[in-house]
């Protein structure tokens, strides 16, 4: 790998600044000041930044424990992003696999590898993800049985073409369901309550594919997925 470029993935310098900083003299290969942007490194090299060593480091996979009031998003806007409350250099590298709304809670993926999250979120897919849903209105007896009958033929959501996907509904409290869906559509979990009359007032994700959120990870909290668990996509 080019030098910059190198350079670019393990500090906060971008390709242009890290021109600079060789161009300054800051930088040596092997023991040796190192000028050339085009000089080729790789992970054998010894790489120095203001006599700081520097080594790559492969693509991060996290989860984590979403709180409320935190966006699912890359750039900041009226809410913290889910980037800030992770303590990881280049974490502006991290991306959120899906995305939660600002209002709920639970499992969230992270990562810097394109083709992992394409592989998670992809439509086709069709991985599973459950969410646990506190109801404002009790969902019981046949008025239970009905919505569990139309979330598993598909619900008509205001605005799109198509009824959603079969879904899981499991009621465990007048006021307490779990929902499997099969899709990501915005706000849809919310919505699908919204079609059957009723209202989300707290909505946490629990699992996606075969990930269930680690009950050790406080609201905030986030740690590095296991090989196993990055492989299991
Ligand atoms: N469905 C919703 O309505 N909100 C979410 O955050 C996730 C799924």
């Amino acid at each position: 790998m080019r030098l910059d470029k190198f350079l670019s993935e393990t500090t906060d310098l971008s390709r242009s600044l890290a021109k600079k900083a060789l161009h300054r003299e800051e930088v040596s290969v092997d023991g040796q000041i190192t000028k050339n942007p085009a000089t080729q490194v790789d992970d054998s090299s010894d790489v120095r930044w203001q006599g700081e060593s520097l080594e790559l480091t492969g693509p991060r996979y996290l989860m984590m424990h979403k709180p409320l009031g935190i966006e699912c998003t890359t750039r900041p806007g009226r809410y913290p992003i889910v980037q800030e409350l992770i303590d990881l250099p280049n974490v502006d590298r991290l991306h959120p696999v899906g995305r939660l709304d600002v209002d709920t809670t639970g499992l969230v993926l992270l990562t810097d590898d394109g083709q992992w999250s394409h592989r998670v979120t992809s439509p086709k897919k069709r991985c599973a993800k459950v969410y646990l849903a506190t109801l404002a209105e009790p969902l019981e007896g046949e008025a239970g049985d009905r919505a569990i009958k139309a979330f598993a033929k598909g619900v008509q959501l205001d605005g799109e073409d198509k009824p959603t996907q079969p879904a899981e509904l499991e009621l465990l409290s007048p006021q307490q369901a779990r929902l499997t869906i099969t899709e990501g559509k915005y706000h849809q979990v919310r919505r699908m309550f919204a079609a059957i009359g009723n209202h989300v007032e707290a909505l946490h994700r629990e699992s996606i594919g075969p990930l269930q959120l680690d009950p050790d990870l406080e609201p905030g909290e986030c740690r590095f997925l296991r090989p196993n668990e990055i492989a299991a996509f």
